[in-house]
């Protein structure tokens, strides 16, 4: 995810730094963004020129040092709210005074996260949809002390990225993982149950319900890590049952079989 943001902020003109773990998987993701780019221009909707100025924008950083100068920071790492939670007490310490930081989460509660910071109106959600260089939407989620300016600020930043945001009140999955994510375990429980194969299931909603994938393959592209950790998120904040994930669900995890990330998962890639 966090590489679709860079190609489309660094495809709007934005000065980018990716950051990551190690060396190794930071250099991964910028090969990825350049890839992305490449490909734009392969589609016809940018001149390579204009690639080759979006990619001399783009920088790649293993500390968060760098992003002292940055007006925004945008958090995309593994959903895991341990990690989210060091990743954005370390950047407080380290970006200029009224910087912004978001957090690109998929479930995780806002207002909880911007109490990391040391100034919580500083900090929103802003929840981008895989594969971020097609996808229009993204979700703008305001915690409890975000300021108007920090939604204004960011609001503009979604449009000015070619995205439509959505405004969305902070609630455990926001809106449309609210809906989507218990409709894919769902999905995960029919195949489970045996009552149909994963292409039939996939077949079905596409064909019968006019979804554009089908919600097992649509899992794969989410990573099943990620579903899972969405639907555990939604079972533990709303504190109900109808939010459990499936069994079947969590023993792809445990199996290691995580989706297209890994080559299998519902489907094999
Ligand atoms: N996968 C989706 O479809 C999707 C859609 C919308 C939002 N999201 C959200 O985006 C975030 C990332 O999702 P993903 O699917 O790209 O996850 P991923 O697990 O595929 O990738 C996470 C990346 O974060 C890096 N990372 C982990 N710890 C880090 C740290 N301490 N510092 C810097 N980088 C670190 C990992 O090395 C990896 O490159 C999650 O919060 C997820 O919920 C995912």
């Amino acid at each position: 995810m966090g590489c679709g943001i860079a190609e489309v902020c660094v495809a709007s003109g934005l000065d980018v730094i990716l950051s990551d773990v190690s060396a190794n998987s930071l250099e991964r993701g910028l090969e990825k963004v350049h890839a992305g780019i490449e490909r734009q221009v392969s589609k016809g909707k940018i001149s390579s020129t204009d690639a080759k100025s979006a990619s001399a924008h783009l920088w790649g950083s293993i500390t968060f040092d760098d992003f002292v100068a940055c007006d925004m920071v945008i958090e995309a790492a593994t959903e895991d709210v341990e990690i989210k939670e060091r990743i954005i007490r370390e950047l407080d310490k380290v970006v200029k005074a009224g910087a912004l930081i978001a957090s690109n989460t998929s479930s995780v509660s806002i207002t909880a996260l911007a109490t990391k910071m040391s100034n919580p109106g500083r900090f929103i959600g802003m929840h981008f949809f895989n594969p971020v260089p097609v996808m229009s939407l993204v979700e703008i989620i305001r915690g409890i002390e975000t300021t108007d300016a920090t939604y204004e600020a960011t609001m503009a930043l979604a449009t000015r990225v070619g995205k439509t945001p959505i405004s969305v009140k902070n609630s455990p999955g926001f809106a449309v993982n609210r809906i989507l994510i218990p409709m894919i375990n769902e999905a995960i429980f029919v195949l489970q149950e045996g009552l149909a194969s994963a292409p039939e299931i996939d077949a079905g909603m596409q064909l019968g319900a006019n979804h554009p994938v089908g919600p097992l393959a649509l899992a794969d592209l989410i990573g099943l890590d990620t579903t899972l950790a969405i639907m555990e998120v939604l079972y533990r904040d709303f504190n109900d049952s109808k939010y459990r994930p499936a069994p079947l669900l969590r023993e792809m995890v445990d199996a290691g079989r995580l989706g297209r990330k890994t080559g299998t998962g519902f489907h094999s890639y």
